[in-house]
C-alpha cells in the first residue's frame, strides 16, 4: 500500500516473484463504470470504491490459501478494514500483512516527473497525501531506498511465516539452528537415532537453549517431515559424501513435488550437481550451498554461497539472507552463484584460497621467526600492525592472539605438532582445477606443504642426513617482507577467482565474480580488506584477470622487487616457502609472453609425434628429429 507512484507495482510485482506466489494490481479489478470516470479524470468517491473494495476483500478470501501479493493504494483505514473484513468474517487464520511503501511527498513528485511519456497531475499527488492515513500494523518500508534492499527489508519482516526443518545437529547443525531460531524462523530439528550414541539429541539440544523453547525436536524421520508446512523445505547439515546420500535416499520417499531440498555441508560440487539432477526428476528443489564461518559464524552469520534450482531460489532467498552475516552496509553476504554444482564449487575454491591465504601467513612466520630469530611477541605485534593496514584480513588477525597464546608460561605454538591436516577441499579445488586447465600454483602448493608436513617421520631423518643449516636473514627487511606478502595475496585471489570464472564459463553458471567477492566480505574465513577491494574491481571490470586489472598493476609493479627478493633470500637461506615462490612462478610465467615451453613442444613431437604449431605459418607439423638439418 501507498501512495500513486510510490513503487507498489514494481515492489510488489518483485517480492511475489521471490516469495513464488501470484501477483494482483487491485486497479485491475475496477469497475467498468469507474474506470470509464477515471479515464476522464473524475475522482472516484467511496461509493464508487465500494464494490471495487468488496470484489477485492471476495479475492483475498480466495487467495489466502496459497498466498498472494495485491498492490493496492488503500490509503485509509476505512478502505484496509474494508479488505481484511471477509477474511476475519470467515476466521480464517492466513493473515494479511500490510506493507507501507512510504516516502516524501517531493521524492515521488521527483520520481513522476522523471517518468517519460507518464501523465502526472501534482493536484492528484497532493491529494493522495491529505487523505493518506500512516496504518498503525503494518510492516512500514522506506520507499526511497534502492529495490533490492526494499524487497530485502520486506521479507525479513514476513519469515516469521517461514518454516524450515534442520537434519544433523553436529556442530554446524547446532549454531545454524539457533542462527533460524534468533531471526525468528519457524524450526523443526531432527538428528538420527543411534541407541546409547545419538538419542533425543534434537530434543536435548532444544531443552538447553531459552532461544529455541518453540522449536520442534525429532528423531523419528515421518513425524519431522510431518511437522512441515508444505511446500517443505528441508536444510542438511550432515557429513559430505556418503553420508549425505544416505539421509538424502531416507529423506526422499516422504517428499513431495515443489518441496525443497538445502545441503549446507561442504559436499564435492560434483556430488551437488549429481542431486541437483536427481532430485529435479523428481519435481524437487535442491540446492547446494556453500557456508563458511565455522561455528561462531554459523551461529552469528555465515558467508553464504547457493547454487541449484535458480527458479525455486526466491522461495529460499529471504531465509538464506535472514541468517547470513551483513556488510558494512547491513547486506547479507549471500548471493545465487549459478545452477547445479556451482554453490559447492565456489565454496570449494574459497577454501582453496583460505589454504594458500594460511600458508602465506606461515611462510612470513617462518622467515620472521626461524631465518630473522624475531620472538613471538614480535611477530604478533608486527602482525597486530600489518592488520591495521591494507593487509587486514580475519587470518591475520586470528593469528595474533594464537602466537601470544601461553600454556604454564610456554607458548602454545611450541607445544603443537607441526602436522597439518585436512579434510579434502584443498585437494579437491586443485582437481578441480587441473581438470579445467587453469594454473593453481598457490593453492596445490599449499596442499602440497601440508602432505610434506604430514610426513614428519621422513623429515626428522631427512634434517639429520642433510643437516643443512637454516641461513640467518639479515638482509631481509620487514618492510620488503610486508610487500611480499602483499603480492603473494594478490596472485592467490587472482588465481582462485580466475578458476572460478572458468569453471563458470565450462558449466555456463554464469557467476558474477563481484558478488562472490562480496559474498567473501563478511562471516567467511577469506574475509580481508582485499576482498572489500576486490567486490568493486570485479563490479567495473569482470572479465579482465585480475592481475591485468590497472589498479592491480600498478600495485604489483611496486611490489614485485621486493617480492622476488623475498623469495629468492627465502630460498638461499634454505627456508621452504612454496607458496610464495608458487606465487612467483606464476607471475614470472604469466608475464612471459615468449616462453620456453617451444622446447616441449618439439620433446613431445620427438618421441611421441604429437605434432607442433609454428610462429611463422599456419597448420600442425611434424618433424623427423634424427636429422640435424630440417627436412
Ligand atoms: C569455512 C572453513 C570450513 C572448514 C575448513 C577446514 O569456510 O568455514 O573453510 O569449511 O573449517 O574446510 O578445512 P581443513 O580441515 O581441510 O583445513
Amino acid at each position: 500500500m501507498g501512495v500513486s507512484g510510490v513503487g507498489k507495482t514494481t515492489i510488489g510485482s518483485q517480492l511475489a516473484q521471490r516469495l513464488a506466489v501470484p501477483f494482483f494490481d487491485a486497479d485491475d479489478f475496477h469497475s467498468a463504470s469507474n474506470v470509464n470516470k477515471m479515464s476522464k479524470g473524475i475522482a472516484l468517491t467511496d461509493i464508487d470504491r465500494e464494490p471495487w473494495l468488496e470484489s477485492l476483500a471476495h479475492h483475498i478470501v480466495s487467495w489466502s490459501e496459497k498466498g498472494a501479493v495485491l498492490a493496492c493504494s488503500a490509503l485509509k483505514q476505512t478502505y484496509r478494514d474494508r479488505l481484511v473484513r471477509n477474511i476475519a468474517k470467515k476466521q480464517i487464520a492466513q493473515k494479511i500483512q500490510f506493507v507501507f511503501l512510504k516516502a516524501s511527498q517531493s521524492f515521488i513528485r521527483k520520481r513522476l516527473m522523471s517518468r517519460t511519456n507518464h501523465f502526472f497531475n501534482p493536484a492528484l499527488l497532493s491529494s493522495q497525501f491529505d487523505i493518506l492515513e500512516p496504518p498503525q500494523d503494518a510492516i512500514v518500508i522506506d520507499a526511497q531506498e534502492d529495490i533490492a534492499s526494499i524487497l530485502q527489508q520486506i521479507q525479513a519482516k514476513l519469515l516469521v511465516t517461514q518454516h524450515i526443518g534442520l537434519i544433523g545437529l553436529g556442530v554446524m547443525g547446532k549454531s545454524l539452528a539457533r542462527n533460524f531460531a534468533n531471526k525468528n524462523i519457524a524450526l523443526s530439528l531432527y538428528n538420527r537415532h543411534l541407541p546409547n550414541k545419538e538419542e533425543q539429541v534434537a530434543q536435548r539440544f532444544i531443552d538447553a537453549y531459552p532461544e529455541l523453547a518453540d522449536v520442534q525436536g525429532f528423531d523419528h524421520m515421518p513425524s519431522f517431515i510431518n511437522s512441515l508446512p508444505k511446500p517443505r523445505m528441508l536444510f542438511l547439515m550432515v557429513a559430505a559424501g556418503a553420508v549425505t546420500d544416505v539421509v538424502l535416499d531416507a529423506l526422499i520417499p516422504h517428499l513431495d513435488k515443489g518441496d525443497i531440498v538445502i545441503d549446507g555441508g561442504n559436499a564435492h560440487f560434483q556430488d551437488s550437481a549429481r542431486r541437483s539432477k536427481a532430485l529435479d526428476k523428481r519435481g524437487i528443489h535442491f540446492f547446494g550451498v556453500g557456508v563458511s564461518g565455522g561455528e561462531q559464524g554459523a551461529l552469528y552469520g555465515p558467508a553464504i554461497m547457493p547454487g541449484g534450482a535458480l527458479d525455486a531460489y526466491p522461495q529460499i532467498q529471504p531465509i538464506m539472507e535472514a541468517i547470513a552475516a551483513k556488510d558494512a552496509k547491513g547486506k547479507p553476504c549471500c548471493h545465487f552463484v549459478g545452477k547445479g554444482g556451482a554453490g559447492h564449487f565456489v565454496k570449494m575454491i574459497h577454501n582453496g584460497i583460505e589454504y594458500a591465504e594460511m600458508q602465506l601467513i606461515t611462510e612470513v612466520y617462518n622467515l620472521l621467526r626461524f631465518h630473522k630469530n624475531m620472538s613471538l611477541d614480535a611477530i604478533a605485534n608486527l602482525f597486530e600492525d600489518w592488520n591495521k593496514t591494507h593487509l587486514k584480513s580475519y587470518l591475520l588477525e586470528i593469528t595474533v592472539p594464537i602466537l601470544r597464546k601461553r600454556e604454564a608460561g610456554v607458548p602454545l605454538i611450541d607445544l603443537i605438532l607441526d602436522t597439518a591436516a585436512q579434510k579434502g577441499t584443498g585437494s579437491w579445488s586443485t582437481t578441480a582445477a587441473l581438470a579445467l586447465g587453469q594454473p593453481f600454483d598457490t593453492i596445490a602448493s599449499a596442499v602440497m606443504a601440508r602432505h610434506i608436513s604430514a610426513q614428519k617421520i621422513v623429515r626428522i631423518s631427512a634434517q639429520t642426513q642433510y643437516d643443512i643449516a637454516k641461513a640467518h636473514l639479515d638482509t631481509l627487511d620487514v618492510d620488503t617482507l610486508k610487500m611480499a606478502y602483499h603480492c603473494g595475496r594478490l596472485i592467490n585471489h587472482a588465481i582462485g577467482f580466475e578458476t572460478i570464472k572458468s569453471a563458470s564459463r565450462s558449466y555456463q553458471w554464469h557467476s558474477n565474480l563481484s558478488s562472490i567477492a562480496h559474498t567473501w566480505t563478511n562471516g567467511c574465513i577469506i574475509r580481508s580488506q582485499l576482498m572489500e577491494e576486490l567486490v568493486g574491481i570485479f563490479d567495473k571490470d569482470a572479465m579482465t584477470h585480475l592481475l591485468l586489472q590497472p589498479t592491480v598493476v600498478a600495485q604489483v609493479k611496486q611490489l614485485y622487487p621486493a617480492f622476488a627478493k623475498a623469495v629468492s633470500e627465502g630460498l638461499k637461506a634454505h627456508a621452504s616457502i612454496p607458496t610464495l615462490s608458487a606465487a612467483l612462478n606464476y607471475f614470472n610465467g604469466f608475464t612471459t609472453a615468449n616462453s620456453s615451453a617451444h622446447l616441449i613442444q618439439a620433446q613431445r613431437d620427438f618421441f611421441g609425434a604429437h605434432t607442433y604449431k609454428r610462429v611463422d605459418k599456419e597448420g600442425n607439423f611434424h618433424t623427423d628429429w634424427t636429422n640435424t638439418e630440417a627436412s
